[in-house]
This record gives C-alpha cells, sequence and structure tokens, in this order.
C-alpha cells in the first residue's frame, strides 16, 4: 500500500496559538484526510518545539522552568487541534528523550563524518532570533530579520560545513521542480543560493549562555542550536512515534511551512539531509501569511485571531473552509469577521446549505424521504460527479485547495442549476410526470452523496452529518470506489430538511430578509401581512452608477446606484446581466435594509427583480422618473 507523509512545523512553546498555527495545520489535515480516504496508509504529524532561548525566556517570565512551562504551554495547541478535528496521528515534542536521542545520534553521526567542526567565531548575535549575522548582513547596524539591536559576541562553537552543499542543493533543486513550492518561492531560494557563498551553519550553543537545550553528544560544554533540533524531529517522529513501523516513512511526501520558516527548511534542512546521505522530502511548500483586517497580526495592534473564539462564534467548518477557500494556498491573505460572514451566508448557507434543505424538502413531500428508482441515468450529473475526484488529486497533489473546492462547487451549482431547470414541484403535479420525477429527485440526492464525500477532507463535520442524514453511517470504502455513480440504493430512508448554516445576520443587525439574487425555496403558502409591516420596507427608483463583478463569484455583482445619495447594493443578478449593460438603467431598491457584506463587499440595499439564474428580470419604472423617486 502507498504512504502518504505530511508534517507541519513545531510550534513554539512561548506562545498562544493563532490563526496562522491553525492555518498550517488545518492544510495538513485535508491532505492527511483525502490521503487516508484513497485508501493510503499517513502518518500526519505535528507537535512542538521546546527548546532554545525563546522557550527559556518565556518561563523565566513566568517563574517556571522551561519544561514545566512547554508542559503548560502544550495543552493549549493540543487542544485547538481537538477543536479544528485535526486528525494528526502524532504529537511530537522536542523535549521527548527519544528525540533527544536520535537528535545525539544523528550529530554524533555528522561530527564522525567529519561534517561538523569547531572553530572560534565572531560575529553578530541577535537573541530574539537566536542567530548571528555577519556585518555585511546587518541593516542600519541591526538585525535584517526582526529590526532588533544586535550584539557583538566572540565564542568557539561547532559548525555544520553547510557550504560544501551549496552546489549540490542548487543543482537538487533545478532537477526537482517540484521539490520548494510554489514556484515564486522556489525561485526566491534558488535566487539566494546563486547570489552569494553559502556559510557554514553554527549548529552550538555555550551551555553557560544558553542552558535549555540538546547536550551535544561530543561536547557537553554546549547544547545544540534550536534549530538543528527542531528540524530533526521530521525524522526522529518515524522512528518513535510513527504508525506501522513496518512502513519507510521517510522521506516525508510534504514539509508545510510558513513562507517566513523557508529558508531553514530549503537550506538547513535539505543540506543537512544531504549530509547525512538520507533522501529529500517530496516537496517543501510554503504558505502566505494572514493579516487581519488590512493589518500584519500582532500582540502590540491586539488584532491576534483566537481559533478558538472564532469557531465558537461561527463553528468550526465555517472557519476550515473560509481560509481554504479565500485564497490560494501560498498567497498572503487577509481575515475579517465580514468577509468570514459573507462567506458561510452566500457559499455555505446559500449555494450548499440550500441545496441540501431544497433537495430533503422534496423528498420528503413527494416520496416520503425515501430515495426513488430513477428510470434513467442523468449522464451529464453523472460524468461531472465522478470527473471531481480526478481534479481533486491533481489540485491537492499541488496543494491548491481552493481550486479543489472550487471543483466541488461546480457539482453544487450544477445541482442547484439541475433543480431550477427540471422544477420537481412542477413535475408532482403531473402524474404522468412521476418516473422524470424520480429521476430528478435521484440525481439531486446521488450528487448530495458525492458532494459529502469529497467535502469530508476540508469540512469533516459538515460533510459527515450531511452523510448521515443521507442515511449512512460512515465511510466505508475508498474515495474511487464511493465516487461511482449509483451508489445511493433507491429505497434508502433519508432523513428530512436540516439547515446546514444557517445565515449569520452581521452583529448589531436582524437583517432577516433574503438579500437580492439569493435563491429561494417554493413554499406554498404565502402569510398575509398588516399594510404598516408593508410601509416598513422602504423603496426608491435607483440609476445605476457604477457596476463591476465581485471578485470570485459568478453571480453577484457590486453596483453603485444613485437613489437621491449613492448606495452599494450587491445584487446576485450576474448570471444573467453584464456590468455594462447596467450603467444608468433605472431600477427599484429597497433602501433601509440593515447592510450584510457578501464576499467580503458591503451591500447597502436590494434590488427587486425576478426570474433565477439566467433568466432574470429587472423590475424598473415605465417610464423614466427622477432618481430617488420613492416607490408605495
Ligand atoms: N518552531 C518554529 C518551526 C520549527 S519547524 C522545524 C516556528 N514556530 S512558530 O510557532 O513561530 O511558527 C509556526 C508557523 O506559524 C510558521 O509556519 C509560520 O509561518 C506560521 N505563522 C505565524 N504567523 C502567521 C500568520 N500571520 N499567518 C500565517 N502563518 C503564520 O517557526
Amino acid at each position: 500500500m502507498e504512504k502518504f507523509y505530511v508534517t507541519t512545523p513545531i510550534y513554539y512553546v512561548n506562545d498562544l496559538p493563532h490563526i496562522g498555527h491553525a492555518y498550517t495545520t488545518i492544510a495538513a489535515d485535508i491532505l492527511a484526510r483525502f490521503n487516508r480516504l484513497m485508501g493510503r496508509r499517513v502518518f500526519f504529524l505535528t507537535g512542538t518545539d521546546e527548546h532554545g532561548q525563546k522557550v527559556q525566556k518565556a518561563a523565566e517570565s513566568r517563574g517556571l522552568s522551561p519544561k514545566e512551562h512547554a508542559d503548560r504551554m502544550v495543552l493549549n495547541f493540543k487542544r485547538l487541534w481537538k477543536t479544528l478535528n485535526i486528525s494528526n496521528d502524532a504529537f511530537i515534542r522536542t523535549t521527548d528523550e527519544a528525540h533527544k536521542a536520535v537528535v545525539q545520534e544523528v550529530l554524533q553521526k555528522l561530527y564522525e563524518k567529519g561534517e561538523i567542526v569547531k572553530r572560534p567565531y565572531k560575529g553578530w548575535y541577535c537573541t530574539p532570533d537566536e542567530r548571528f549575522w555577519t556585518t555585511k548582513e546587518l541593516e542600519d547596524g541591526k538585525c535584517p530579520e526582526c529590526g532588533r539591536p544586535v550584539e557583538e559576541l566572540e565564542e568557539e562553537n561547532y559548525f555544520f560545513l553547510m557550504s560544501r552543499y551549496q552546489e549540490p542543493l542548487i543543482d537538487y533543486i533545478r532537477k526537482n521542480p517540484e521539490y520548494i513550492l510554489p514556484e515564486t518561492r522556489r525561485n526566491e531560494v534558488l535566487g539566494f543560493l546563486t547570489s552569494r557563498p553559502l556559510g557554514d551553519l553554527c549548529i552550538s550553543r555555550p551551555r553557560k549562555r544558553l542552558p535549555w537545550g540538546i547536550p551535544l553528544p561530543f561536547d557537553d560544554g554546549f547544547v545544540t542550536y534550536v534549530w538543528f533540533d527542531a528540524l530533526i524531529n521530521y525524522y526522529s517522529a518515524t522512528r518513535y512515534l510513527a504508525p506501522d513501523r513496518d512502513v519507510q516513512w521517510w522521506p516525508a511526501d510534504h514539509h508545510i511551512v510558513g513562507k517566513d520558516i523557508l529558508t531553514t527548511h530549503a537550506v538547513y534542512w535539505s543540506t543537512m539531509l544531504m549530509a547525512l546521505d538520507m533522501p529529500l522530502p517530496r516537496n517543501i511548500f510554503a504558505h502566505g501569511w494572514w493579516t487581519v483586517e488590512g493589518r500584519k497580526m500582532s500582540k502590540s495592534f491586539g488584532n491576534v485571531v483566537d481559533p478558538e473564539k472564532v469557531v465558537e462564534e461561527y463553528g468550526v467548518d465555517p472557519f476550515r473552509y473560509f481560509l481554504f477557500r479565500e485564497v490560494p494556498f501560498g498567497s498572503d491573505g487577509d481575515f475579517s469577521e465580514k468577509a468570514l460572514v459573507g462567506r458561510i451566508n452566500s457559499d455555505l448557507a446559500n449555494d450548499l446549505g440550500n441545496l441540501v434543505s431544497r433537495t430533503l424538502t422534496m423528498l420528503q413531500r413527494y416520496t416520503d424521504s425515501v430515495v426513488p428508482e430513477p428510470s434513467g441515468v442523468e449522464e451529464e450529473a453523472k460524468r461531472l460527479s465522478e470527473g471531481i475526484l480526478p481534479m481533486l488529486q491533481e489540485h491537492l497533489n499541488k496543494l491548491s485547495f481552493q481550486r479543489a473546492i472550487d471543483e466541488i462547487w461546480r457539482l453544487i451549482d450544477y445541482l442547484n442549476k439541475y433543480i431550477d431547470t427540471n422544477q420537481p414541484w412542477a413535475l408532482a403535479k403531473r402524474p404522468e410526470d412521476r418516473d422524470r420525477l424520480s429521476t430528478v429527485l435521484y440525481t439531486a440526492v446521488e450528487g448530495l452523496r458525492f458532494i459529502a464525500i469529497y467535502l469530508w477532507p476540508f469540512i469533516p463535520q459538515t460533510a459527515e452529518r450531511l452523510y448521515r442524514m443521507l442515511g449512512y453511517e460512515r465511510f466505508e470504502a475508498t474515495l474511487r470506489e464511493m465516487a461511482q455513480w449509483g451508489g445511493m440504493r433507491p429505497g434508502t430512508k433519508v432523513s428530512g430538511p436540516e439547515q446546514l448554516f444557517p445565515r449569520i445576520v452581521p452583529k448589531r443587525g436582524e437583517a432577516k430578509v433574503e438579500k437580492s439574487g439569493e435563491r429561494k425555496e417554493e413554499t406554498g403558502g404565502e402569510g398575509i401581512i398588516e399594510f404598516e409591516d408593508f410601509s416598513k420596507v422602504k423603496m426608491k427608483v435607483g440609476r445605476v452608477v457604477e457596476a463591476e463583478r465581485v471578485k470570485g463569484s459568478k453571480k453577484l455583482l457590486r453596483l453603485v446606484v444613485d437613489v437621491g445619495q449613492r448606495v452599494q447594493v450587491v445584487a446576485g443578478i450576474g448570471t444573467t446581466y453584464t456590468p455594462e449593460s447596467l450603467i444608468g438603467k433605472e431600477v427599484v431598491v429597497v433602501v433601509n435594509l440593515r447592510p450584510v457584506t457578501l464576499m467580503g463587499v458591503e451591500s447597502q440595499g436590494m434590488i427587486l427583480a425576478t426570474g433565477q439564474d439566467r433568466d432574470i428580470v429587472l423590475i424598473t419604472p415605465e417610464r423614466d422618473v427622477p432618481p430617488g423617486s420613492t416607490v408605495r
């Protein structure tokens, strides 16, 4: 059986986990889940980096020993991984005795091979970053990485002769285009390696200056440099934490890291492995950073996002979904509650949630929630559903999570449209269309089965819930076996409709009126309202002065409408109208709706229209009237 080994960085225990840590770990979780579903043996490793100066300092400031401090801090990470449904197979701590033994074994081997030597060393030391810089590397006499002051230190130290591997590494990266991804980062690493001589790496710290580390096996006056110790975790874990010890776990398939720690992985770790004559990992992937509402995330701005809080407020799956749908993996992204709520409302509540509830509502109404026998196979639905699997494989192999999600959404959009076009509610009224109705309902519910399976790596809790709603207990076969059209057995009892994702009303509001362009399910009975209810709705004639598509959406347009004053409205009419065709048009706008944000864009009103999808018709005044005229 094929194996799949994926890692996250091991996180420093000097701080509480935040959105950045969650991001990398969920990415690895998606890959691990997908590969398990593909029937591979998976080892998904995460953990904590517990040695070094930063941790020692954090412990001192709390009046604890470094180990006591780490023992406490590690719980925050473990708890968060539970909250986020992280399915790691092991959790490594660099203070594990077994890890320390492997680090010492590696050091001894390199020392005996002549890859590590002792040398006097003079340089500029940045205490917070725990590293030396040469005079040339300093920027304005300060640390080029963090901009803080440095101090000149001279001491004897042990060096790993990394410079020997400059050429072999350049060669390796050139010959293996997928070793470092994304490509822009690969080019940066190559640029760095080819533009200057690669120095040797100081891998020890005198014990008297920094006692908190793994002693060098050949000189106990020194401890190991924290990065040298930490990087080895990826290998040491295969020796004592991996499941199925009979599997050859090394080399890893993917090391997922943030862009800030790419050099340590691409250069230090790669050359360490070369010196050890060990194979290099298949891929190192550097993802981008999250800012928060346009600003760098930092304690001093008070804008550090606590994933526990986000999950408490919005649920785990919306958070997981948002992080991987919002920006391509590799690029930087911006987190805001507005953007998150926009995604929940448009993608999860409207597209996915609506599809599930309307399908199950119809089954309840027309077949007593029993899956009907179809009278034929809808070839297009079958082709689309089955065709997603190879696309998922291709995209996830390159860690293109966003594209993978897009593929699944194509099926969701298709099924919503399929229901709109086939109008099961109309078929149900005509006895001669009974067979057709069965086929349409079967197609919708079978499509949902594919969606549940495909979504599982991304939003496992929702996927499992949906799968149960469809009458299954758990995924019992491999993805390849399950992704065959016709898996849903006629006669299966499915559950009644449930709301998967309630629409979120932005904090201060009670905007319960649906935005224009969002799908509205037929409900049958019309509720009678009083005149005073109606008169609460303020409508005006407006002229469209600006129109453009909302990035990433086929349906949504951002319009600026002159209703006496200018208001911005997000309207779901983009499948019928092009932005250009709307400029100058008169429309009717509901102007006193509580604003909501859709896909990151604020909508301050609603435009009246009828029809749906490609057949939307705007309601306009019969003759030109001045913008701002009240509609009654
Ligand atoms: N201990 C080292 C890693 C050793 S791996 C052998 C370390 N730890 S860390 O806790 O500081 O950071 C871990 C990860 O969090 C890094 O991949 C980093 O890129 C990521 N992030 C920290 N802030 C981030 C954002 N604002 N956005 C996205 N990821 C960010 O480095």
